[in-house]
């Protein structure tokens, strides 16, 4: 165990001993595969079905059953059941949809194949999820959707951001591709709104290859999602205006889940929520261990019965005002040369890249991000302020998978070590 001697050693960085001499085995691999997971792909390959829909009608009945949700349907990725739940939901040529500037790109880019485009609002400084107080605004006749992301796991403030939805009459969105398992106030993320859609691939918390997923509870839009891309499944349609284009998709893409993947995400979802509750048990370890470090604070909810999942790709605040105006970026390097994996955080305001402001894909002549809007709605430098500093006040800390106390405490070490020390940066 790290002591308080060996947070005064010099900076490994300056020459000094590490904080964490070893990297340990496994503390974060993920995700853990055994030999349940590889048999269950086996019995796929060898039975020759990767391309049928057994297994992944399933893995869809379980996921919905944990989630609490009417109806799943899987996809093989999540960019793609993001695509199917905006059109779903009711999202067509010229609409607008509200999206955090801070977030992966598929959260929102794929509207742009639907003819239809984004609006970024700002986050929030403290949850970095969507800012409920910057949502109004964006608001026009032609918003019809608010896509919600439950950001590195951190719940979104749903109490907030249902009314407004409600009052503008607008379909809520959720991204629960950080957040899989996570509570909003006792609830499961992803049965909020009207629909949700998540990732799925190795590097997420629920990990099966490469995949997706949507949920709902609404018929018609579970409808809506098939005829846009599960063709294959047009049987099980039964609303009268989607039966006449039964054997093609709607939105020309198809959305079939590899059976393989569905396989290995059977396996992963049984053994879920005991690998999470571990994660969290660690990581709140870690940043308990931290509190009244100058300089960083946790990336956590407060609330009781909120959680933030299985902690995807955990984040932690960065005040440079209480380390000198030290760098983020000097500062996760130093932490690294401890032998913590560290780095600045990884995505970027979404608003202030070219592609959004200027780059005309489909050959409309402008930047397609207008193209089907009545109004030139790409948004400069200043817009949103909080994502467009986060990356100076945010940082990615390890992600721990287990709960290793002695481990855990030599890494929160190292960020105690840098921290205590920055002034010799
Ligand atoms: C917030 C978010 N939304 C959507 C996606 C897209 O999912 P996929 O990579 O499975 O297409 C990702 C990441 O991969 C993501 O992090």
């Amino acid at each position: 165990m790290a002591t308080a001697t060996d947070i005064d050693q010099p900076l490994a960085l300056l020459g000094g001993p590490k904080a964490v001499e070893h990297e340990e085995e496994n503390l974060f691999h993920w995700p853990i595969v055994t030999s349940e997971d590889e048999q269950a792909v086996i019995d796929v390959l060898r039975a020759g079905t990767m391309s049928s829909s057994d297994i992944a009608l399933k893995f869809e009945e379980e996921w919905a059953a944990y989630n609490g949700t009417k109806y799943a349907l899987s996809y093989p990725n999540g960019t793609m059941s993001l695509m199917a739940a905006m059109w779903a939901a009711g999202l067509r040529r010229g609409d607008e949809m509200i999206c955090p500037s801070l977030t992966y790109w598929g959260s929102t880019m794929q509207i742009l194949q639907i003819g239809a485009t984004v609006v970024f609002a700002d986050v929030d400084p403290v949850t970095v999820c969507i800012d409920p107080n910057d949502i109004e605004r964006h608001i026009t006749p032609r918003t019809k959707a608010i896509m919600v992301v439950h950001y590195c796991g951190h719940p979104c403030d749903m109490d907030a951001i249902l009314p407004i939805a409600r009052k503008h009459r607008l379909k809520v969105i959720e991204d629960v591709s950080h957040a899989h398992g996570a509570l909003y106030k006792g609830r499961m993320v992803g049965t909020f709104g009207d629909v949700s859609a998540m990732s799925m691939m190795s590097g997420k918390s629920l990990a099966i290859g490469e995949g997706g997923m949507l949920v709902t509870d609404d018929l018609s839009i579970y409808e809506h999602a098939i005829a846009f891309s599960h063709y294959e499944r047009h049987h099980m349609i039964t609303e009268p205006a989607l039966k006449p284009f039964g054997g093609l998709p709607l939105g020309g893409v198809k959305g079939r889940l590899n059976q393989t993947c569905a396989a290995m995400g059977r396996v992963q979802l049984r053994h879920y929520p005991q690998r999470m509750q571990e994660i969290q048990h660690a990581v709140n370890r870690f940043w308990d261990l931290l509190e009244g470090t100058p300089g960083i604070a946790p990336h956590r909810t407060t609330d009781p019965d909120s959680t933030m999942g299985g902690w995807y790709c955990a984040l932690g605040h960065y005040r440079p005002e209480e380390l000198g105006g030290l760098s983020v970026k000097r500062f996760a390097e130093a932490v690294a040369a401890e032998g913590s994996p560290t780095h600045p955080i990884g995505n970027f305001a979404l608003h202030r890249h070219p592609v959004m402001n200027d780059v005309d894909i489909f050959g409309d002549g402008q930047p397609t991000r207008i193209a089907f809007s009545q109004r030139d709605l790409r948004q400069g430098e200043g817009a949103l302020p909080v994502a467009e500093g986060m990356g100076a006040r945010a940082f990615h800390i390890p992600w721990f998978k287990h709960d290793r106390p002695d481990s855990i405490a030599r890494h929160a070490a190292a960020f105690r070590k840098v921290a205590t020390q920055a002034d010799k940066l």
